[in-house]
């Protein structure tokens, strides 16, 4: 088996600056300009180690991790535009930079490139991978509108978030997992298992980008931090204390809702969230979903030495500070 550092090797190497290149420039300056800093890799990883897990070919799985990163990074240049934030990974975010008809554009010719890479694998494998990746894909897009839906509304269930974060965010990562595992002929029921797996992480996952977006080091965590309280968005955390608030607490939390003092509104929801023990609430319900990814990760019949990989890359995601 290889090491999350050699797949990134193999992933980087093929996949260089050189990518991109094309014409007209205007175009494809800002589809570089996201790709240029890294993220943290975490689709295309757990593609590949998947594909690896299952005995697969690591070659065969670099494009269609290739084709997830790149859809990712699409969707988060049309996220920046809808959450209206100015940085990302440290930088000027897309239509901060270019505008933003140039970031709809770029959004829109990643996602063809997306295709363009995914179905460039063995034709056996193309109407399953294409099939997963549209279900993908129809989810993430209901569960951004939903993100977006929740911004006026102040009663969100946690079963309404629940079902909004595995929509925008975690089916995706589910979607790497399945995909590396079709790739390598795993059964059925091995593809749920390793489904399963990818969806909790990426509940737990949410939670914590939640999470950083308030408590976050904005050097590390490369955004804006209150970035989600200024756009009243339903955040576990806000959620959490919209339940916890009572009496002068709530009106207090209801009125910082509309103050349009940013500054003044992060400091004072960062204030309730802490007076009311959101942040600890907040903590349990991660583990809780992140113990419930490894059981589902322990229940994919496969010899558990062969998991230790995808195990420690999930204690790191789960324990990240950006
Ligand atoms: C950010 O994803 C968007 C979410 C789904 C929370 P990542 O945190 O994986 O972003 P990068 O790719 O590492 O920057
Ligand atoms: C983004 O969720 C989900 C998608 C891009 C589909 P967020 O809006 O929380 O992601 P960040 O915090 O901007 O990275
Ligand atoms: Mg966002
Ligand atoms: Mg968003
Ligand atoms: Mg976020």
């Amino acid at each position: 088996m290889h090491s999350p550092e050699e797949l990134l090797a193999l992933y980087e190497q093929k996949f260089n600056s050189s990518n991109f290149n094309e014409s007209p420039s205007a175009l494809y300056d800002p589809v570089k300009h996201i790709m240029s800093i890294k993220g943290k890799r975490i689709r295309p990883l757990l593609l590949m180690m998947s594909c690896d897990l299952f005995g697969g070919s690591v070659a065969e799985a670099l494009n269609p991790a290739f084709a997830l990163e790149v859809f990712h990074n699409f969707t988060l240049v049309h996220d920046d535009i809808m959450d209206n934030a100015d940085i990302r990974r440290g930088i000027p975010t897309v239509h901060k930079k270019f505008g933003i008809n140039s970031g709809i554009l770029a959004g829109d010719v990643m996602l063809a490139y997306a295709y363009k890479y995914l179905t460039d694998i063995p034709v056996v494998h193309i109407p399953e991978l294409l099939r997963i990746f549209n279900q993908t894909a129809i989810e993430i897009f209901e569960g951004q509108q939903l993100d977006m839906d929740f911004e006026k509304r102040t009663n969100v269930a946690e079963t309404e978030y629940l079902k909004m974060i595995e929509y925008k965010t975690s089916v995706l990562l589910g979607c790497a997992l399945q995909m590396g595992a079709v790739l390598a002929g795993a059964d059925q029921e091995n593809q749920k298992r390793i489904y399963d797996f990818g969806l909790n992480l990426g509940l737990a996952f949410q939670i914590k980008d939640d999470y950083l977006d308030a408590f976050g080091d904005g050097e590390k965590v490369g955004k804006k931090i209150g970035g989600d309280i200024v756009q009243n968005k339903k955040t576990y955390l806000l959620i959490t204390a919209l339940q916890a608030a009572k009496g002068a607490q709530l009106d207090e939390l209801h009125a910082l809702l509309n103050n349009t003092n940013e500054e003044e509104k992060i400091a004072g929801v960062k204030h309730l969230f802490e007076t009311l023990g959101v942040k600890v609430i907040a903590e349990n319900r991660m583990n809780q979903l992140y113990d419930k990814a490894i059981e589902s990760l322990q229940s994919v019949m496969v010899e558990a030495p062969r998991k230790e990989l995808l195990l420690k890359l999930a204690r790191a995601v789960h324990e990240r500070d950006f």
